[in-house]
């Protein structure tokens, strides 16, 4: 199995200078993956308030062959933010064995190839190219297979960690990329504010070290300084937005050292470090159809929680 490495994840000190440097604070979700944070997010999946992944995994369950169906019979599986590759086992075992091949995309390059020594075990016929990048900037894929339709898999919501406006520029460039095939997208649906509260404040505290991690990274990879115990996990609903919002929240007044640099924080200052936007079924599909997708089959639940989207991509 060749790992191609492509241009490797993002800048995170320079990436991290520019967060602390704004006001208010911000920085990308992304980081949250480096191996440790590939793991806490892993049991952040198996928590009992996090509803999405066993939601979305019943979906597939129930569901795998009608989804299969709309791929075609020969195809490039492209997975975007690979993670475990638990969800696809799923797909790949509805889809006929020969004639696809499977390109999990993934920034955390040591994950992604743990990842795929397990699924090529287990799929030992599977023609399997990880690529290692973050697949929101430009990437190449490998070429599709003469007369394979590329389709693309999106699970867990993830697309919900970007605006809307980011959202458009990822499902444009997938739109172009999936032309002749199409998307297949979980998206977490719009709901009862307390439903998503304990979701994303979970009683074990695993969300909190999650968030947590993405500090104690810096201090790893970075050598960022900054007090025991200065920062905080908070986690809320924002309606206006319709989205999560968590942030890492100084405790008392503060200072983060990184590379001679001296960022001061005040009590009750925050580094914002992820968005979780919820989306109703209809304005998902608007929004894909503004980038250029045809919006076609829905699978939901029956509490409506979660949905998981069929969108073809027009053009060959
Ligand atoms: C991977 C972006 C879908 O937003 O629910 C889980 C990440 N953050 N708990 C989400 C996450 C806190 C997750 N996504």
């Amino acid at each position: 199995m060749n790992i191609d490495t492509g241009a490797g994840p993002g800048p995170f000190a320079a990436d991290l200078h520019a967060a602390l440097g704004r006001s208010p604070k911000a920085i990308s979700p992304k980081y949250f993956y480096d191996e440790a944070g590939s793991r806490l997010f892993e049991r952040i999946c198996e928590l009992p308030e996090y509803y999405p992944t066993r939601t979305e995994l019943a979906l597939l369950r129930a569901h795998a062959a009608g989804m299969a169906a709309r791929f075609g019979g020969r195809v490039q599986l492209v997975e975007y933010g690979a993670g475990a590759l638990r969800k696809v086992r799923l797909l790949l075992d509805a889809l006929p064995c020969d004639g696809v091949q499977f390109v999990p995309v993934d920034i955390s390059g040591p994950h992604l190839l743990a990842a795929c020594d397990a699924l090529a075990g287990d799929y030992p016929d599977l023609a399997l190219q990880p690529l290692v990048a973050d697949f929101t900037r430009p990437h190449t894929l490998p070429p599709c297979a003469p007369g394979a339709r590329r389709v693309g898999f999106f699970p867990g919501s993830s697309i919900g960690n970007f605006t809307p406006a980011e959202a458009d520029a990822f499902l444009r460039l997938a739109a172009g990329e999936l032309r002749g095939g199409g998307l297949l997208i979980g998206i977490d649906l719009v709901k009862d504010p307390g439903l998503l509260h304990a979701a994303y404040n979970d009683a074990a505290g695993v969300t909190a070290a999650f968030n947590l991690n993405l500090l104690e990274r810096a201090r790893r990879e970075l050598g960022a300084e900054f007090p025991a115990g200065g920062f905080a996990h908070l986690a809320f609903y924002n309606p206006a937005y319709r989205r999560i919002e968590m942030h890492l929240r100084a405790t008392r007044p503060l200072e983060l050292r990184l590379g001679g640099e001296v960022y001061p924080f005040h009590e009750g200052e925050t580094l914002h470090t992820e968005h979780s936007h919820k989306y109703t079924v209809a304005g998902f599909q608007a929004l894909a159809a503004r980038a250029g997708f045809k919006p076609g089959q829905v699978w939901t639940d029956p509490n409506r929680w979660f949905a998981v989207l069929w969108l073809e991509a027009p053009g060959g």
